[in-house]
């Protein structure tokens, strides 16, 4: 059962924030300060980050857990703020994501089951989207789409050459 952040006991949103956060500091202004990290953000006016964090939340996420589980229905889109975690597709281990990098776009996208299980291999923070904001996001920001697509591609690539290798018995890398 993939981990669901609307339900799921894990700590959710205002431990992490109100750790952070300050006497002075609103939530929304924490969030926002986490967003300017994120190279997926790079650039955005103060407008469009604050849009961001309107539509999203911060979760913490303990090491060793699932977040998305292969063959499960998924729901939310997450970008890694802190950690890292391992993607397993059916091809194998695979990638590790780092922060800045994002994973649980293809469910939205095409509404088919999660590719790979994801497994937190630190403590994470992660920005989560749900279904409904992510088109509202994307429809709102557009530059985000050119520069998920980019990475998209670059992941059809890599995945392309690991199966090459694969195939014809040559390491990977
Ligand atoms: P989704 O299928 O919604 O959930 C699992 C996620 O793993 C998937 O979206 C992608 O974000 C990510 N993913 C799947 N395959 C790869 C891959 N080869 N490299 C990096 N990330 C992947």
């Amino acid at each position: 059962m993939e981990f669901d952040p609307r339900t799921d006991r894990l700590p959710f949103n205002e431990p992490a924030e109100q750790a952070h956060a300050g006497a002075t500091e609103s939530s929304s202004d924490a969030r926002i300060r986490h967003l300017q990290r994120v190279p997926l953000f790079s650039g955005f006016s103060e407008k469009e980050l604050r849009r961001v964090a309107e539509l999203a939340r911060i979760v913490d996420v303990p090491a060793g857990s699932a977040v998305t589980q292969i063959g499960e229905p998924g729901d939310s889109f997450f970008v890694i703020i802190d950690g890292t975690v391992a993607v397993r597709t059916p091809v194998g281990t695979g990638a590790q994501l780092h922060p800045g990098e994002f994973f649980g776009e293809m469910s939205l996208l095409d509404g088919e089951p999660r590719s790979a299980t994801i497994v937190a291999t630190t403590d994470l923070r992660l920005l989560v989207v749900d279904r409904s904001h992510f088109w509202r996001l994307l429809d709102e920001i557009p530059d985000l789409i050119g520069r998920m697509l980019t990475i998209l591609s670059r992941r059809v690539r890599r995945l392309e050459h690991t199966v090459h290798a694969i195939l014809h018995g040559t390491n990977p890398t």
